[in-house]
């Protein structure tokens, strides 16, 4: 947190916002969303892939940020199953941009102490991806700071389906008890707690397929801003939201509010159970 001020300057807009964020409730683990590249080429009379382009700028910051701030994860949806759907020059030029990102950030992530994990069905990548990001995976994995996980050629649901199967093929050799943190540990995010708020730019208000088993108890912050229109500010206000929240994770919350049916009973002028 502490890094984050002192890259601020005093009375700037962003020195506010990160100034009346409380540090001991910071999210450990934020996931994002990052929708909007088209639209906002659009909007420009660009080419698409002029918004996913521009949307690596906002990756860079808030990357950036999420260090500063000192959070433990960073998750960011950078291309999904469905997403081959899409013209064949654009899935290209979005492979591109991947690699030119790798290539260009490696150092800074090393002078952020920076981990960098890829999470996804990886193996059906072009190989050269697949190769640049094995390589900055191994490259970045003794940092310990931020650990930041591309989410690509990933689905939520696919997710499971990888790890029912890798329970079955264990299950095979020795006796497994099957729970929920078996098949947590299964998952491509095995050993990284839960996100505690997702985030999705653009104003939809869908979670597609993203960390469906991880995000069961997230809180939901969707803003309106395009991803590359997306700044440091957007985020720090994203997190002064999370910190209103009350949350209850299906029990009765630490703000001391009296239990849902004791209020139901109060209004209702019944007795409470
Ligand atoms: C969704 O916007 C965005 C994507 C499918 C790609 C995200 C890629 C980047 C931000 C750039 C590279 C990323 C990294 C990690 C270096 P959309 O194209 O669906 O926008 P639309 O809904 O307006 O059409």
């Amino acid at each position: 947190m502490q890094a984050l001020l002192d890259a601020l300057k005093p009375g700037q807009e962003d020195d506010t916002l990160a100034r009346a964020i409380d540090p001991q409730r910071l999210p450990g683990h934020i996931a994002i969303i990052m929708d909007g590249n088209g639209r906002w080429a659009k909007r420009r009379g660009q080419l698409r892939v002029a918004g996913h382009k521009a949307g690596m700028r906002s990756v860079r910051t808030v990357i950036e940020t999420c260090a500063q701030l000192g959070l433990n994860a960073l998750t960011l949806y950078a291309f999904s199953i469905e997403n081959w759907k899409r013209p064949r020059t654009e899935v290209e030029m979005l492979w591109r941009l991947l690699r030119t990102y790798m290539r260009l950030e490696l150092p800074e992530l090393m002078r952020q102490n920076i981990r960098l994990h890829a999470i996804g069905r990886l193996e059906a990548l072009p190989p050269q991806v697949n190769g640049d990001l094995k390589e900055a995976m191994a490259h970045t994995s003794g940092n310990t700071g931020l650990q930041v996980n591309l989410a690509i050629n990933y689905g939520g649901r696919a997710e499971i389906v990888d790890a029912v199967k890798a329970l079955v093929e264990e299950s095979r050799k020795r006796h497994i008890e099957i729970d929920e943190t078996m098949i947590s540990a299964h998952l491509y995010t095995a050993g990284i707690p839960d996100p505690d708020l997702l985030i999705r730019t653009s104003g939809e208000m869908r979670v597609s397929n993203f960390l469906l088993w991880q995000i069961a108890y997230a809180e939901l912050y969707v803003t309106e801003t395009l991803w590359p229109d997306f700044t440091r500010g957007d985020l720090l206000r994203a997190i002064l939201d999370y910190q209103k929240r009350d949350r209850r994770f299906g029990g009765l919350g630490a703000n001391g509010r009296p239990p849902v049916d004791e209020r139901f009973s109060e209004t209702l002028g019944i007795p409470a159970r």
